[in-house]
């Protein structure tokens, strides 16, 4: 009775742990390479979008490590520049929606109209703010329905600091960084020797050892997608590194940024075929992969086929769990989401808000009988003591 009891009061005590505690990551350095589980490549890319920030504010450090706990592949984030040339995760060109920096006196002098992509935008801009006045601002979640209790409390983070995170995890986790407004920065940040915004993070892979193209040993050891909306950038870049390339697709009313092609010109037979030279795929807002109309989705476009018949992966954008985002042919569940796009449309990889959830779906649809029936025996086992109380 009482080594049951102490079991069950261990057992408690280990759940509360889990669910609180940070893990302590040790650093690579300390960890042979040898023991760190590998990346998963057999079966879609769970790509954790702007780290778990259906949970905790987008871009942040605690939100990376959460999607390393939740079972991401793949951490995503958009890189901008701070004023003094600095690399960071951040996803708008401004700061007003995701940040605290209304409540900075100090930098009400700041706000700006810039010209981003054809439309005039009006506010606090990173680029006009230096790392350090960035660090002073705390990142806010940006949907009101989701949980507020966390803003206010973490920084903006630097693309070092985010690759750290990757290269601490306890397993092989990728990054998946995004090229971000590059027309903008490099019109409004300058940098030492000429150097142009795709140099500079070029140069931050290769500090770090970010290098080989898909499959690899080196890239299987450190593996990274860049992704950017501007062809330009992804040609530049393909000069710098043959990391593989994912070639992002907007909305089919928004033309490239760089280049003002048309959605209809960047899916065309011909443009694939030509951008496949430097990207292995191609990362689509969903909509324009399934049409959607009165909240129903509509007849699946051929881009997928298309895409597959070019030998480019398609990762789509953006899943994520509220009744606000899920199509009602899904019946506000978000497992029946992942199962319509992975297993009826067949998508390489999906950016998740929530990728706790859909590594849910992947292990509990991708259990064999085998390891059902192992898995039944260990909560069997776990299950025991209480039944001898
Ligand atoms: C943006 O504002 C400037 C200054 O008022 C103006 O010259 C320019 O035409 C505007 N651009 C757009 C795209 O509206
Ligand atoms: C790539 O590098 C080659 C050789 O240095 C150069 O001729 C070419 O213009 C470069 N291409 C791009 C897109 O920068
Ligand atoms: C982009 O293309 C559209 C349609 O061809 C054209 O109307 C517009 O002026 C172009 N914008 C720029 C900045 O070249």
């Amino acid at each position: 009775m009482a080594s049951s009891t102490s079991f069950v009061l261990f057992f408690y005590l280990f759940l509360i742990a889990g669910c609180t505690a940070r893990p302590l990551y040790p650093r690579p350095s300390k960890e042979s390479e040898k023991h760190r589980q590998p990346l998963q490549t057999f079966r879609p890319y769970n790509i954790a979008h702007r780290g778990s920030n259906g949970e905790l504010p987008e871009e942040t450090s605690p939100a990376y490590m959460r999607a390393i706990e939740e079972g991401a592949d793949f951490i995503e984030t958009d890189i901008l520049a701070s004023k003094d040339g600095v690399l960071i995760c951040f996803h708008d060109v401004t700061l007003d929606d995701t940040t605290d920096v209304a409540k900075h006196k100090e930098f009400a002098d700041r706000k700006r109209t810039y010209e981003v992509q054809g439309v005039n935008v009006t506010g606090f801009f990173t680029v006009d703010f230096t790392l350090k006045e960035l660090k002073s601002l705390r990142v806010n979640q940006r949907y009101k329905f989701r949980d507020q209790q966390y803003n206010g409390k973490f920084q903006i983070i630097t693309f070092e600091e985010y690759i750290s995170i990757a290269l601490d995890a306890p397993r092989v986790v990728g990054i998946y960084p995004e090229i971000k407004n590059p027309v903008l920065i490099n019109q409004r940040v300058k940098w030492p020797d000429n150097k142009r915004f795709e140099d500079k993070f070029v140069e931050t892979l290769q500090k770090y050892g970010y290098k080989g193209s898909y499959l690899t040993k080196d890239w299987l050891k450190q593996p990274a997608f860049i992704q950017s909306f501007a062809p330009t950038s992804l040609i530049y870049v393909s000069n710098l590194t043959d990391l593989p390339k994912i070639f992002l697709i907007d909305d089919i009313t928004v033309p490239t940024q760089d280049t003002n092609q048309s959605f209809w010109e960047i899916t065309s037979e011909e443009y694939l075929n030509y951008i496949k030279k430097y990207v292995v795929g191609i990362g689509p807002w969903k909509d324009t992969v399934v049409p959607v109309a009165g909240n129903y989705l509509q007849t699946p476009t051929d881009l997928v086929a298309r895409a597959h018949a070019h030998n480019l992966q398609v990762h789509p954008y953006t899943y994520r769990n509220e009744n606000q985002f899920l199509h009602f042919n899904f019946h506000q569940d978000p497992y029946a989401e992942y199962d319509y796009w992975i297993n009826t449309i067949g998508v390489d990889g999906v950016f998740t808000d929530f990728t706790g959830s859909f590594h849910n779906f992947q292990e509990w649809t991708s259990l064999d009988d085998k390891n059902a029936a192992k898995l039944l025996h260990e909560i069997a086992k776990l299950v025991s003591p209480y039944t001898k109380l």
